[in-house]
């Protein structure tokens, strides 16, 4: 049955959005990357936007440069990895637009609903990499699931969860990190958004002033303890934050809080 994205589940519906904001920087001369599949996704999801005319403060440019300084660091941080997973994977495109070398496999984690409109518009798209999908609810026993669709666990292996720990509850995040802890061989990395002072500068309170509809989905995920919770669980964490990275890009930094990621290296 044809996946309309006005079917989507509501937290679904937020890839479509980074998609959109993909598709801003993919036009942009002096873009960050490129991806030529942001635009498809985007057009083909228009009916769940639903755009504001409404003053929001800046904040529209802030989350579009958030997002176009994530994905560039997020393209180096898989980038050479022979195993790659990504946990909640929704409209990524990495595994058409990236290069790889010969044997590389990419596993894709969303909700089926998602795997499934990302599909029809990727229209039978060839992926440069051996691109599996795995239908899952990340809350639940998916690493079974990988586990069946083909990972092997004794391989060093790039996990990738962008955009996804805020959507869950500190518990939900925990217990997913634990399962990409049980399931690395040395030598594996996991990277994620970290934001060390919370929300001290106050730039997801004035999302959710603005009344931004996807501020209602945000549960929090890890919060601030992202780096000592993978130092505990035998990850050696390193943290990057937007301003320097926008700024080693060759950007203005938009976002002047200490947001940034986490990468950990087991
Ligand atoms: C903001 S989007 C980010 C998608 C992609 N990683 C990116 O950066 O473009 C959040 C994604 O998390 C997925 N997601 C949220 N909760 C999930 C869950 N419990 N199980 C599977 N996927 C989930 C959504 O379906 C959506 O694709």
């Amino acid at each position: 049955m044809a996946a309309a994205p006005e079917d989507l589940p509501p937290v679904g519906k937020t890839a479509v959005g980074v998609a959109a904001l993909r598709a801003l920087e993919s036009r942009r001369p002096d873009r960050l990357f490129e991806d030529p599949y942001a635009g498809a996704f985007s057009v083909a999801g228009r009916a769940v936007l639903g755009g504001s005319d409404r003053p929001d403060g800046g904040l529209r440019e802030v989350f579009a440069q958030q997002v176009a300084v994530r994905t560039r660091f997020f393209d180096d941080f898989v980038r050479g990895a022979r195993q790659v997973v990504l946990l909640a994977a929704g409209l990524d495109a990495r595994a058409f637009r990236l290069e790889w070398a010969a044997g590389t496999r990419l596993f894709e984690l969303d909700l089926p609903d998602v795997l499934r409109f990302k599909d029809e518009v990727l229209d039978g798209a060839q992926p440069a990499c051996e691109r599996i999908e795995v239908p899952v609810d990340l809350r639940d026993d998916w690493g079974a699931k990988l586990v069946e669709a083909g990972f092997d666990a004794g391989v060093p292996t790039a996990w990738l969860a962008e955009g996804l720990l805020v959507y869950l509850e500190h518990a939900e995040a925990a217990r997913l990190l634990e399962e990409v802890t049980r399931l690395s061989a040395p030598g594996s990395r996991v990277s994620f958004e970290h934001r060390p002072e919370g929300d001290a500068d106050g730039l997801l309170q004035r999302a959710r002033e603005v009344g931004g509809r996807v501020t209602q989905l945000w549960r929090g995920g890890l919060g601030s303890e992202a780096p000592d919770w993978l130092t505990r669980h035998g990850w050696h964490p390193e943290t990057f934050t937007i301003k320097a990275l926008a700024t080693e890009y060759g950007r203005r930094p938009l976002d002047t809080s200490n947001g940034g990621f986490v990468i950990g290296t087991r």
